[in-house]
């Protein structure tokens, strides 16, 4: 019996998940350089001139991209845009390679998901807008005024809709938001999470960063989500140690990651080589990808390679 408090958004079928790029960029201590460079982690990300705003180390930049289709109970395929990436040039060219802009361009991609504001998630939103104006885009609570103005520079013509923190937006059936609030590096707060309900298996968690911490995060669906007893799997960046720094306190985040028994764990991005290594010691089922499109290891999933669910 399913938990009247619980929210209840409804199942999926299938839910499949393409990364289009996990790269957020190329080169980690050249991204870390240019921002302690600008006075380091508190700086306000806009006062940096990485693309699009100027050209420092344009090509060290890269982005971060996903691309949902959902199936509905129906047999109706719902598609959405997770993340936008960052530097235009590499994102019309992973957009070209994976036919996302012939997708946007027939408006068969219903919504853009913008998990959080960080430059390598939202600054290459003008590679989508360029072959789809109107398209219907979700920012967290929390965004600043000058992401508000990146979006409406770069040619958008739809509706903008602001997530509010901590209470589920249901997208459509079997597929929600939830904005964790939060402030991190270079002053960006909130960051929206997508759940969706897959039928006889439980819930799939995709995050752009995870920045709110993997385990807060996945508890949350397990205390509040019908289905939330069951976690089938993970998509995303988890932020658990970008810098392959190491200590103890990782270590109990990856125990506490098995303790939740997901079948399908894929994971990139800002996760970590470190963290994956760790993880597959233990035994957590972790999706192996291909090292292709300019992903540089074969531990997680990269670019153009596909995790299927349901
Ligand atoms: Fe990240
Ligand atoms: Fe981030």
């Amino acid at each position: 019996m399913s938990n009247p408090q619980k929210a209840d958004m409804g199942v999926l079928k299938r839910l499949k998940i393409r990364c289009i790029s996990e790269t957020g960029w190329f080169d980690t201590g050249e991204v870390f350089g240019d921002i302690r460079d600008a006075g380091g982690a508190e700086v306000d990300q806009y006062a940096i001139p990485w693309p699009p705003f100027g050209d420092l180390h344009a090509d060290n930049a890269a982005g971060f991209s996903a691309l949902l289709e959902a199936e509905e109970i129906g047999g109706a395929v719902r598609r959405l845009l997770f993340d936008t990436g960052w530097n235009p040039a590499w994102m019309d060219r992973r957009f070209a390679e994976e036919g996302i802009d012939r997708m946007l361009q027939a408006g068969e991609i219903e919504a853009l998901v913008i998990s959080h504001e960080h430059f390598d998630h939202f600054w290459g939103i003008g590679s989508t807008l360029k072959h789809c104006p109107g398209i219907t885009v979700y920012v967290p609570e929390g965004f600043q005024q000058a992401g508000f103005d990146l979006i409406r520079q770069q040619g958008h013509t739809g509706e903008v809709i602001t997530i509010a923190a901590d209470r589920p937006h249901v997208l459509f059936h079997g597929l929600a938001l939830v904005n964790f609030p939060m402030n991190t590096l270079l002053k960006v707060g909130g960051e929206n999470v997508l759940y969706a309900h897959l039928q006889d298996r439980g819930i799939a968690m995709v995050t752009g960063c995870g920045h709110g911490g993997v385990l807060n995060l996945l508890e949350y669906a397990r205390q509040n989500f019908v289905g939330g007893e069951r976690i089938h799997a993970l998509y995303g960046g988890l932020h658990i140690a970008p810098l392959d720094d190491w200590d103890e306190a990782k270590n109990r985040i990856i125990d506490g990651l098995k303790g939740y028994e997901v079948a399908k764990l894929a994971c990139n991005h800002c996760t970590g080589r470190t963290a994956v290594e760790k993880m597959l010691e233990l035994g957590l089922p972790v999706q192996r990808g291909t090292a292709r499109n300019g992903s540089k290891t074969e531990l997680f999933l990269g670019n153009g390679d596909m995790l299927e669910l349901g």
